[in-house]
């Protein structure tokens, strides 16, 4: 019977959205890592150098044979369709959106577009095919400028601080329906600030390397007080694998987040919130160059600390972050030089 159910499971496929993103690219190598085949979708939208996201694919399409992937927009029920035409999907790694939240007080529209419409069809997908699990990427912004720390699932969290965060929390209550109604388990990534190899751009470590590298002012918020709960990309990777190896059980016992539903809610951090002015300071280190520093007010959308606890992840999906930012942060700038050239 374990046999035969195996291998029944052996062509199945597991959908991954923002598969050209940076937490979607490392997530979509270690499923593959794994055995497993892997159906990418991502519309390679230009919020950031497109050319990085077709450099992590390329590291994806031309590796292995059980990796298909699709150009297009998950947000388009018809784009889905044809991206997972001839696979059997049984799991789903929801991955892609708009991510950044100062650019969501700029364009918020494409943040309605694709975290909104974009995971409401993901959970009709989901809905449509009955999956074994449905893991999609929520944030720690959820919790928005709270004095409780550490931020705890249990707490509420219904003042976002901008429309990017509002979305976030948005796809939890929407999953927390569907789940409710058609009873697949779900489970929600709640991600606290990670940072790595291919990371992204808009993203501090990315920003200050940048500035770092060309000899710039580093623009630092709030006198550098500002904390944040960095988690390198592969605690995050290894939570996320950890998470959908689980899905939650349909058995109306409350789960993390406080639903009854098969519905589970997570944060992913690492524990250890730095401000970041030592975070400069360790990148300087590692670069080998003096920052010249450009103390600016905070940011509207910003929220002055974010710090996860991480108990429910560690006793339900054994998530042990093991890189702090000494290891971490090195190991970025050892990436950025290769792939920047700097
Ligand atoms: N990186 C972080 O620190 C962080 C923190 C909290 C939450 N998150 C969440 O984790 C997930 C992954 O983040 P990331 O850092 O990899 O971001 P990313 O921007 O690198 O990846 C997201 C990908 O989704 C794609 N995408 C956006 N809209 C799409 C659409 N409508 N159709 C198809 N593809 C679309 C983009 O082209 C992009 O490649 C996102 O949901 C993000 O909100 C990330």
């Amino acid at each position: 019977m374990r046999d035969a159910r195996a291998k029944g499971r052996e062509n199945m496929a597991i959908l991954v959205t923002g598969a050209a993103g940076f937490i979607g690219a490392h997530v979509c190598r270690a499923l593959l890592a794994l055995g497993e085949r892997v159906v990418g979708i991502d519309s390679l939208n230009a919020y950031y150098p497109v050319a990085l996201k077709q450099a992590r694919l390329a590291g994806l399409v031309g590796n292995s044979p059980d990796f298909r992937f699709f150009h297009g927009d998950f947000a388009e029920a018809g784009q889905l369709q044809a991206a997972i035409a001839g696979e059997s999907i049984d799991r789903i790694v929801h991955l892609g959106a708009q991510a950044g939240v100062r650019h969501s007080i700029e364009a918020p529209r494409e943040y309605g577009h694709s975290n909104l419409i974009g995971h409401l069809e993901l959970l009709e997908l989901a809905r449509e095919l009955g999956v074994r699990h449905f893991v999609y990427a929520s944030s720690s912004s959820v919790y928005g400028d709270t004095s409780a720390l550490p931020f705890s699932a249990e707490s509420r969290a219904d003042h976002p601080v901008s429309l990017y965060a509002a979305t976030k929390k948005a796809n939890e209550l929407m999953t927390e329906s569907y789940a409710h109604l058609f009873r697949f388990p779900a489970t929600s990534l709640r991600f606290f600030t990670v940072y790595g190899p291919w990371g992204r751009p808009d993203m501090a470590l990315w920003r200050f390397a940048e500035q770092l590298f060309a000899g710039q002012p580093l623009p630092i918020f709030n006198g550098g007080h500002m904390r944040r709960d960095f988690t390198y990309i592969d605690d995050i990777v290894a939570g996320v694998l950890a998470a959908l190896a689980r899905p939650p059980a349909d058995d109306g016992a409350v789960k993390p987040g406080g639903s009854r539903s098969p519905h589970a809610v997570y944060n992913l951090g690492n524990d250890q919130p730095a401000a970041l002015g030592d975070l400069v300071g360790i990148l300087s280190e590692a670069a080998g160059i003096t920052p010249i520093l450009d103390y600016q007010p905070m940011q509207p959308g910003d929220v002055t600390v974010t710090w996860a606890d991480i108990g429910p992840a560690r006793r339900d999906l054994g998530y042990a972050p093991a890189t702090p930012l000494a290891v971490g942060v090195p190991r970025f700038v050892s990436w950025y030089r290769g792939y920047t050239g700097v």
